[in-house]
């Protein structure tokens, strides 16, 4: 996948998740193979009011190779006037998120609610899009309770969007059922521009069946949680590095960053994905899930995956 002169490589992007990819997570991530990761989303209005408040979530890493940030909100002029912010230079290309489902975030009119009001979403990608020293893009869903992906992917083509991503679910499905492996087909079918396909890609297998629709691109969300190295496992190379030094990459990236106290509690649920598939952890669950400090966690860790 080509957008301008960005070369996305093997085309495999890690997702943007809120509370999940963070800097030291989206760095594992980018040496294990992915070719692009994206922020978690940043309030429109933060960064125009209180960049402040933002500016953490904003730190790239040098080894991430195609940087997209993600903002998401439902006013078209902040949001054409947030995309200004130097805070945002960092970034290759810009990503609108028109697809979550949180309802404190639908309740403003935000993410997936805009799938509801096209003409909103419609100024919002042009407003962008006529302020953005970068490329345009916009993730989505099938629709807010139907799918009106087809309709959605064309508002966003016609609105200045150079490529679009979507998870073939609706916003009322939430994560239930299977991604519509169809819709994402139908929806290339029927653009000019890239189309990136999203939803339940965990293995060779299922990046595979993604591939089938046609896609330029291919994002994983979920299936990287706890395993970075996916990505090499799906480009056909065996993981045959330290799993303990990958986390502990992980945790001395963020401690650069964050505050001790607050990453330990942070830290918890990356730790517990870390060894979810691992037999044998169940014992330790409580024990990590309960660990005073970061240290102590990785000793645990240590104990496990070095048996
Ligand atoms: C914890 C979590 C946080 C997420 N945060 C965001 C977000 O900030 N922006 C966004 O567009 N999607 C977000 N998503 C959705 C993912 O980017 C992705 O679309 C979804 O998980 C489906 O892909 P998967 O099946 O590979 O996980 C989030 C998902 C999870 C699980």
């Amino acid at each position: 996948m080509r957008i301008g002169d960005i070369d996305f490589g093997n085309n495999l992007i890690l997702a943007p998740m809120a509370g999940v990819t963070d800097v030291g997570f989206r760095q594992v991530c980018s040496i294990m193979g992915a070719d692009a990761s994206y922020s978690e989303m940043l309030s429109a209005r933060a960064m125009l009011y209180n960049p402040k408040k933002t500016e953490l979530m904003t730190i790239t890493s040098p080894y991430e190779k195609i940087k997209i940030g993600q903002i998401f909100g439902h006013e078209s002029d902040v949001m054409g006037e947030a995309v200004k912010n130097p805070l945002l230079d960092r970034y290759d290309i810009l990503d609108i998120n028109m697809g979550c489902p949180a309802p404190k975030i639908v309740k403003n009119g935000e993410g997936s609610a805009l799938m509801k009001n096209m003409k909103l979403a419609s100024e919002i990608i042009k407003a962008c899009k006529k302020n953005a020293k970068v490329p345009i893009s916009v993730k989505f869903r099938l629709g807010y309770d139907r799918d009106i992906s087809v309709d959605f992917g064309r508002m966003c083509e016609e609105s200045g969007a150079s490529f679009v991503t979507l998870h073939a679910r609706t916003a009322l499905q939430g994560y239930s059922g299977r991604a519509d492996l169809d819709a994402i087909a139908k929806l290339k079918a029927s653009l000019k521009i890239a189309v990136v396909g999203n939803g339940d890609v965990t293995d060779i297998e299922s990046y595979h069946n993604m591939l089938q629709t046609g896609v330029d691109g291919v994002m994983i969300g979920r299936g990287a949680q706890g395993r970075p190295w996916i990505f090499k496992e799906i480009l056909g190379e065996e993981f045959k590095g330290n799993k303990f030094n990958v986390i502990c990459h992980h945790v001395e990236v963020l401690r650069k960053y964050y505050d001790e106290k607050w990453l330990t509690l942070y830290l918890r649920k990356h730790f517990l994905w870390y060894v979810s598939n691992v037999e044998n952890a169940s014992t330790y669950r409580l024990e990590i899930a309960t660990s005073p400090s970061i240290d102590e966690s990785l000793e645990i860790l240590k104990k496990i995956l070095n048996n």
